[in-house]
């Protein structure tokens, strides 16, 4: 299995493999049926933890700037107007930035949604989900991140994610043979799943460029974005080709031709780069040149200048025996300073964790703070517009208006 294909999917398919399936050897004890249960068990009475509070003296990055000490009123689940009545918190001259959304990550129980939330992260995307119960386990709990669900990344019979896929859900019909199987994979996932996206797979061997634009054109008479992974050059190019509306990762063999870059620009196509998993796992295996985390910056700063919006995403995962582990929540920081050092400004890094993939992805309550929106809200302490690194100076965290750490 080429490695630099196969992280992303990778995950769902050690958490799920049952040894009967021939996974038994790196598969990390990991009893589905229970971890769906305890994730079903910890949703608590939501709305009875909805308080109205005055955070005074904060200081609101409005998307251009951060704006002098002002009030923000949390009311509910929504950001008010006005005091009447509110509970005051001092919010000690602190930054407030909106939640900040990771575009690619892969949870799987309370742990992890716990330290999403923890790290300021109001917002997820689940990037594989093998098993609707286990996704949908993760989604609407008080106090913890909304999380987004895809379907079962589409992937040919095969290639190293259509393997994956298999050994996943044992289950051969999941895999796409050709374009005729196009309209029933799709319907199927969205009786099976009920998906807020689709993610497909671009990989050499894997799902031909007739396959995936396919694939795109189903998704989008549905109403639904597509997402695809893209970890070579080669495979990058596919996803372009196929007017996908998001493509993951950024290759780690070669940095993209400018044709490239331009026709993405012009498609309107975003980038979630995922530099953080891409360093670690160049890191992981430098044994050969096609793990060349350079190109990927390279890449990345490319697609920036020309215009191309950016999302953070992760790929946070904590199972061994994939190219790289990634912790939850603090790596979004650390997405955000890789940001910075493919050249983006910190004001830019900023969007694109918050109102970028909000938009992206048509989530209009989201991403930027004003009255009526969710209150997804980060308190730092330093000015992440002077070092990147303040927004990992966290005091306190609302999701949808319930303070992180006091849900219980
Ligand atoms: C390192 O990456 C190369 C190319 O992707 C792959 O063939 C090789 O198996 C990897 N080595 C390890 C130790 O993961
Ligand atoms: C909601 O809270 C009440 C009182 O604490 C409790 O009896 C009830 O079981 C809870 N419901 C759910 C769905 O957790
Ligand atoms: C969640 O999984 C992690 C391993 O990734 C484990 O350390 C943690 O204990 C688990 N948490 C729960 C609540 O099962
Ligand atoms: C989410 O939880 C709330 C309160 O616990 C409940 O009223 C609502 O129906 C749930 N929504 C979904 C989609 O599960
Ligand atoms: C997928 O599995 C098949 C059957 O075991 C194997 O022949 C093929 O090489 C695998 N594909 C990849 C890309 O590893
Ligand atoms: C895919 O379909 C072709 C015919 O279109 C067939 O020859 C081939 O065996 C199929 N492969 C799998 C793995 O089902
Ligand atoms: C890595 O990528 C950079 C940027 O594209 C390139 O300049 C460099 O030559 C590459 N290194 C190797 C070993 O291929
Ligand atoms: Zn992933």
């Amino acid at each position: 299995m080429r490695l630099e294909n196969s992280y992303c999917s990778l995950f769902g398919a050690v958490l799920l493999a049952s040894p009967a399936l021939g996974c038994g050897g790196n598969a990390v004890p990991f009893d589905i049926p229970s971890v769906i249960t305890a994730n079903n068990l910890a949703r608590s009475n939501g709305t009875m933890l909805h308080k109205k509070i005055a955070l005074n003296n904060v200081r609101v990055f409005d998307g251009t700037c951060i704006l002098p000490p002002s009030t923000v009123v949390i009311d509910g689940p929504l950001i008010g107007s006005d005091t009447t009545g509110a509970e005051h918190i001092d919010g000690k001259g602190g930054v407030l930035l909106p939640g900040l959304i990771d575009a690619h990550c892969h949870p799987a129980n309370m742990t992890h949604m716990q330290e999403l939330a923890k790290w300021g992260v109001t917002s997820g995307f689940a990037m594989a989900c093998f098993s609707q119960e286990l996704c949908s386990s993760l989604t609407n709990h008080t106090g913890l991140p909304s999380l987004l669900r895809t379907s079962v990344p589409a992937s040919a019979p095969g290639s190293a994610h259509g393997n994956i896929s298999i050994a996943a859900t044992g289950d051969i019909s999941l895999v796409i043979n050709g374009t005729e199987a196009v309209p029933s994979w799709i319907s199927r996932q969205l009786a099976d799943q009920d998906p807020d996206y689709f993610k497909f797979i671009a990989e050499t061997p894997g799902l031909d460029q007739a396959t995936l634009d396919l694939l795109v054109k189903n998704a989008h008479q549905y109403g639904k974005k597509s997402v695809t992974h893209a970890a070579t050059r080669e495979a990058y190019a596919q996803a372009i080709l196929s007017r996908t509306d998001h493509i993951h990762h950024t290759p780690l063999d070669h940095e993209i031709s400018p044709a490239l870059v331009e026709n993405m620009l012009q498609q309107g196509q975003f980038s979630t780069p995922t530099l953080t998993m891409m360093r670690t796992t160049a890191l992981n295996n430098r044994t050969t040149s096609s793990n060349n985390f350079t190109a990927a910056l390279s890449t990345t700063s490319l697609l920036h200048k020309a215009g191309v919006p950016i999302l953070t995403g992760t790929d946070a995962n904590t199972q061994t025996g994939v190219p790289a582990t990634v912790p939850f929540g603090s790596s979004l920081h650390d997405e955000l300073e890789n940001l910075v050092e493919a050249g983006m400004s910190n004001i830019e890094a900023l969007l694109a964790a918050t109102v970028t993939p909000a938009r992206a992805f048509g989530l209009w309550d989201r991403g930027t703070i004003q009255v009526g929106m969710r209150a997804d809200l980060v308190l730092v302490g330093g000015d992440p517009l002077e070092d990147i690194k303040n927004t990992k100076d966290i005091k306190r965290v609302w999701i949808g208006g319930v303070q992180v750490g006091q849900q219980q």
